[in-house]
C-alpha cells in the first residue's frame, strides 16, 4: 500500500499563523505536525508516501529531502489550487497507480495505530474502510451512516444529520475509487468532495466498510482545536535535557535541545525549547512549547506555542500562539494573562 497525505490547501482558519508557513510544518509540541503524521505512518508496513504540495508548500519539500528518518520514499505532487480532497485523488492518479492506499488529511492527528487497520485492509480487500468516531456536532462533519458493518451514506456537513459518526480523516481506497472521483462533479462550495465520491462508490454497489475509533482524534484545522492537539501531545513529551539548565527550578516533564540555556527560571512541565534559545528570569509551563532560536526574558508563559526566533520580554501569556521572528516587549511586567495570536514578524510594544 501507499500512502496520499494531503499537504495542500490554504489553512484559512489557521491564519495568520498559515500566511507564513504550510499548515503541515506548524509545530505541536517538539515537532510540526507532518512528522507527528509521519512517526504514524512510518508504524505501519507503507512505505512510499505521495505528498500533495499546494502553492505555499516548498517548504514542505525542501525539508523532507533533508531530513528523512523514517526512511520514507517520498514523491510530491503540485496542486496549485486546493480544490478538494477527491481533487487530490485525481491529480496522483498516475503516482498511485493500481495500489491500493491510505489518504492521510495533514491536519488530522489520532492516537489510533493505523497497522491493524492497514493489515485488515489488505486482508479483507474492500473497495473502502473509512474510519468513524462519534461527535456531539455532527453538523461541522462529513457523516456516515452504517448498517452493520457496512457504510450506506455519507454526507459532508449535512443540516439535519442522521447519524453522529464523523468521518475522521483517513481513510483506506481500492483503486476502484478514481472510477469514483471522475464520476463526481465540485459541490456548492466549488471542491471535488471526498464524501461524494464515497457516496459514488455505495451508489454503485462497492464494498465500503468502516472502523469505529475510540481513542483520541482531533483535527487541528481551528485555532482552538490546534492549541487543544498542543496540549495533548505535550502530556506524552519524553524527557530529554540537552540544553543547559542554571539555577532553575524544574517539576515535571522538561525537554530541552542542545545549544539552549535556560537560566533562573521555574519550569512546570510539560515543556520543550528547540535548539539555540535563551531563556531567563521567565515561569514557563505547563503545556509551553518554544520553537528553535526564541528569546525569552522575565516572563511568564503556559499553554503556548512561541514560534522560532521570536522575542519576548516582560509578558505574561496564556493560550497564544507567537508567530515566527515576532518581538513583544512589556515595559511593565503585568500578572494578569493575555491570550495572543500574534503573526510572523509583528512588533508590539505593551
Ligand atoms: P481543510 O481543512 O478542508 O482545508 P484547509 O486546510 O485549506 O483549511 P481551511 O478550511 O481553514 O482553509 O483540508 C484538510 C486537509 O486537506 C488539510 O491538511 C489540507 C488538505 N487539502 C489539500 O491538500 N487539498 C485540498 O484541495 C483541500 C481542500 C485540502
Amino acid at each position: 500500500m501507499k500512502a496520499l497525505l494531503l499537504c495542500g490547501g490554504e489553512g484559512t482558519r489557521l491564519r495568520p499563523f498559515t500566511h507564513t508557513q504550510p499548515k503541515a510544518l506548524l509545530p505541536l509540541g517538539h515537532q510540526p505536525i507532518l512528522f507527528h503524521i509521519l512517526d504514524t505512518l512510518a508504524a505501519t508496513t507503507i512505505r512510499e508516501v505521495i505528498i500533495i504540495i499546494g502553492p505555499n508548500g516548498k517548504p514542505i519539500t525542501e525539508l523532507l529531502r533533508r531530513t528523512n528518518p523514517w526512511g520514507f520514499d517520498f514523491t510530491f505532487v503540485d496542486q496549485p489550487v486546493p480544490l478538494g480532497l477527491a481533487h487530490t485523488v485525481l491529480l496522483a492518479r498516475e503516482t498511485l497507480g493500481n495500489t491500493p492506499f491510505l489518504m492521510y488529511l495533514g491536519d488530522n492527528l489520532l492516537d489510533e495505530p493505523l497497522r491493524p487497520l492497514v493489515n485488515r485492509f489488505v486482508c479483507e480487500k474492500p473497495d473502502a474502510l473509512l474510519l468513524l468516531r462519534r461527535v456531539k456536532n455532527p453538523r461541522h462533519f462529513g457523516i456516515a451512516r452504517i448498517n452493520g458493518q457496512n457504510v450506506i451514506q455519507v454526507e459532508e456537513k449535512p443540516e439535519h444529520a442522521q447519524s453522529n459518526l464523523a468521518l475522521v480523516g483517513v481513510y483506506l481506497f481500492s483503486p476502484a475509487i478514481h472510477q469514483a472521483v471522475q464520476a463526481i462533479n465540485p459541490s456548492p462550495r466549488g471542491e471535488l468532495e471526498i464524501t461524494d465520491a464515497i457516496q459514488q462508490l455505495i451508489t454503485t454497489g462497492k464494498n465500503v466498510t468502516y472502523h469505529l475509533l475510540s481513542g483520541w482524534w482531533k483535527d487541528t484545522g481551528t485555532i482552538a482545536d490546534f492549541l487543544a492537539a498542543n496540549q495533548y501531545l505535550m502530556k506524552k513529551l519524553a524527557p530529554g535535557v540537552d540544553g543547559e539548565v542554571k539555577k532553575s527550578t524544574v517539576k515535571g516533564v522538561l525537554r530541552i535541545a542542545p545549544g539552549s540555556t535556560l537560566k533562573n527560571c521555574q519550569v512546570l512541565g510539560p515543556v520543550t525549547v528547540g535548539t539555540g534559545c535563551r531563556i531567563s528570569g521567565s515561569t514557563l509551563g505547563p503545556y509551553l512549547a518554544v520553537n528553535d532560536g526564541a528569546e525569552i526574558v522575565d516572563c511568564n508563559l503556559s499553554r503556548t506555542l512561541v514560534l522560532a526566533n521570536a522575542h519576548l520580554k516582560g509578558v505574561t501569556l496564556t493560550n497564544s500562539i507567537i508567530g515566527e521572528r515576532v518581538q513583544i516587549n512589556a515595559q511593565q511586567k503585568t500578572a494578569a494573562a493575555r491570550s495572543l495570536l500574534v503573526g510572523a514578524d509583528a512588533v508590539l510594544e505593551l
